[in-house]
């Protein structure tokens, strides 16, 4: 009997500890890697809907746990957003911040915290040193030289010796507007067909880039030979206005736009729009891994942009890839 208890107790205490072991395992798998605060500016674009999305599923790919805020298109709620997370004591913070300048304090305290912060898709301006590790987001300079460089092709293509150019920009101070109107004025600004006719805000929002091009057609009507705009929604916008006013958007106007949403390759392939440089929303991938290598106290790359593309009415639009977004 006694030895038969005996095996009994060492059973049960086997049993036991596969039981804790398998509790373990499953604790751990449960486990987030790491928290991650991140403040994402709000839902104004196709763009950034798709980078949200993009964010939430690569925060499972990589199994890191997501205090996800949307600030609805306010800096105060961003900031209101990184004082929360500095207050729950996340490991990471990730902001997009909607314009450049106004975040020394808040981000003063998250350095004090010794909480690291990563810029997600935009830049700030600051005098201040080491208030953030680092930048994941596109190159918007580039992308204005992108679309500058196919105008000046259309232009010898159509041999064209004047051409008259509206901006449609976006967010007045953020970085995507005062980059891609750099990269765009640096690369015409030697070529003497070209003349800008007026840059107006457009704050990258459909109803906006639809008031921007009534004001410039009442303005200047069929002097307008090009219509650059700083994101999709705003050229989505400002085509049923041309196309109200008589002109054949395409045709009688050169149309650039940037980010390459599906709806604006469609319009794309229709022959509406001109030009669409890419501007991919799919920086999740690269933030999660940075994320994880500050929470380990490695080095990051103080820049990263991903690769993108120029799509035109200059190649085969039926070749362009489902875009996602
Ligand atoms: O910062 C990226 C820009 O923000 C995208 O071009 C625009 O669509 C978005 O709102």
């Amino acid at each position: 009997m006694k030895k038969t208890g005996l095996i009994l107790s060492i059973c049960a205490l086997f049993f036991a500890l596969f039981l804790q072991g398998c509790g373990k395992v499953k604790e751990e798998k449960n486990e987030p890697r790491l928290l991650l605060g991140v403040s994402q500016i709000g839902s104004e674009s196709a763009w950034r809907i798709g980078n949200t999305k993009d964010i939430e599923e690569e925060a499972l790919n990589y199994g890191v746990g997501l205090m996800l805020e949307n600030a609805n298109q306010k800096q105060e709620n961003q900031i209101a957003a990184i004082r929360r997370f500095i207050a729950y004591k996340v490991d990471v913070i990730a902001f997009s911040p909607i314009v450049e300048e106004g975040w020394d304090n808040v981000l003063k305290e998250a350095k004090d915290a010794g909480i690291p912060v990563i810029l997600v898709d935009r830049d700030i301006n600051t005098s201040k040193e080491d208030l953030t590790t680092c930048l994941i987001g596109a190159d918007f300079y580039n992308e204005g030289v992108m679309a500058a460089e196919y105008l000046k092709r259309k232009a010898d293509s159509l041999q064209m010796d004047h051409v008259n150019i509206v901006e449609i920009t976006g967010t007045e101070n953020s970085t995507p507007m005062r980059q891609r109107q750099a990269g765009f004025f640096d690369t015409i600004k030697d070529d003497k067909r070209m003349t800008i006719l007026e840059s107006i805000d457009g704050d990258f929002l459909t109803s906006r880039g639809a008031e921007c091009m009534r004001y410039l057609l009442d303005t200047y009507g069929s002097e307008i030979d090009a219509v650059y705009s700083h994101n999709d929604e705003m050229t989505i916008g400002a085509l049923p206005e041309i196309e109200e006013a008589g002109f054949a958007p395409g045709k009688d106007m050169i149309i650039i736009s940037i980010d390459a949403g599906q709806e604006a390759i469609d319009v794309l392939k229709e022959g509406k729009i001109n030009c669409v440089v890419e501007c991919t929303p799919k920086l999740g991938k690269a933030l999660m891994e940075t994320a994880l290598k500050l929470k380990n106290g490695e080095e990051v790359d103080k820049v990263i942009h991903p690769e993108e593309l120029c799509f035109s009415d200059e190649m085969d639009t039926s070749t362009i890839a489902p875009r996602g977004y």
